[in-house]
């Protein structure tokens, strides 16, 4: 059910959820220090206690509110990555909910760039913990209406237009003078690592993880096959009836119901999820999907393409 802005203030106050949009996938928001409301967000997405939520604040400012530490390694980040697509794992405060944080150590922490988002966390006074605003392991919703189709009627929607950058944030975990990229997103390792100063930390055993990253996500309910090349595509859709194809740049495979992305990763990512979504209404036998090219500012794509085919390979 859509609500308007100071009806999602209100409700996010007196500690029910509210879906949200923000730049990368909306997110589904309830007060993150409202243990209640925070479960309300586990039992809605189904998603597993193990995997903690990100919150989501107005300003840099409140980190500190959240965080034990804050290196200037992270600070350095932040004030480059702040408002915007990013998300910084810290080590948490005592006092940061056990449920948000599914008893991990740690904080995730973001300010997002969506100027609606924005004001409710001015507004409210709140800080809001939001995982994405479908039920787990699914495509995440870029529109209000994907967030109604996945969550159902009776869950309250405020409607921000469709997210422009159209993937799940990049984490970054920051312990001392490390950093570990924990999730793929439009902010890419190159610009991180220009910023940092320095390369991710990698190849050590207790590397921290983001709990939700296992292979089987993003999925689409249509079965997703991944073809290294257009050629070789278009020569398995001759052979199959019912399929839809998803290729990059223009084009048209025969015999299978095309859709497009952008040549461009930006525009690609902006529209991925939707299209997704998109194709996964015509109830198809079999997505088949054109990798991008192997290049840095795909890798994220390629990451989401990857999981959202894992259950078929
Ligand atoms: O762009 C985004 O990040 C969106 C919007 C709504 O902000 N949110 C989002 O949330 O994608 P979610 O819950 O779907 O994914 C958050 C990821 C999960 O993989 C979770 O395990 C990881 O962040 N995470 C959260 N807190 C963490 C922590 N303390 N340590 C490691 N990973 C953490
Ligand atoms: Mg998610």
């Amino acid at each position: 059910m859509q609500v308007d802005l100071s009806q999602a203030i209100t409700l996010l106050q007196r500690g029910e959820v509210v879906a949200i949009p923000t730049e990368t996938v909306y997110g589904l928001a309830a007060d993150a220090n409202n243990d209640q409301a925070l479960s309300k967000i586990y039992a809605l997405k189904k998603r597993p206690a193990n995997n903690p939520l990100i919150v989501h604040i107005a300003e840099v400012g409140q980190v500190l509110d959240w965080a034990e530490i804050f290196s200037p390694l992270a600070q350095r980040l932040a004030a480059v990555f702040w408002p915007g697509p990013f998300t910084l794992v810290l080590p948490a405060k005592a006092h940061v909910s056990n449920i948000l944080r599914a008893n991990q150590p740690t904080v995730a922490l973001r300010v997002p760039n969506h100027a609606s988002t924005l004001i409710i966390l001015q507004q409210s006074g709140l800080a809001l913990a939001a995982p994405s605003a479908n039920t787990h392991t699914q495509v995440s919703p870029t529109t209000a209406a994907h967030v109604t189709a996945s969550l159902g009627e009776h869950v309250s929607v405020f409607d921000g237009g469709a997210c422009k950058v159209g993937i799940e944030s990049t984490i970054v975990s920051v312990e001392d003078d490390n950093w570990h990229l924990l999730r793929l997103g439009m902010i890419s390792e190159a610009e991180i690592e220009a910023i940092a100063d320095q390369p991710a930390f990698k190849g050590n055993d207790s590397l921290p993880v983001a709990p939700g990253q296992q292979k089987l996500h993003y999925s689409p309910n249509t079965p997703i096959q991944l073809f290294a090349s257009r050629f070789a595509l278009q020569a398995y859709a001759e052979k199959q009836e019912g399929c839809a194809a998803l290729i990059i740049g223009q084009g048209d495979i025969a015999n299978a119901q095309t859709f497009c992305l952008s040549n461009n990763p930006d525009e690609a990512a902006e529209r991925l999820y939707s299209t997704l979504h998109q194709i996964d209404a015509l109830h198809k036998n079999k997505l088949l999907v054109e990798t991008p090219p192997k290049a840095a500012d795909w890798s994220a794509i390629h990451d989401r393409l990857e999981r959202a085919a894992h259950k078929n390979t």
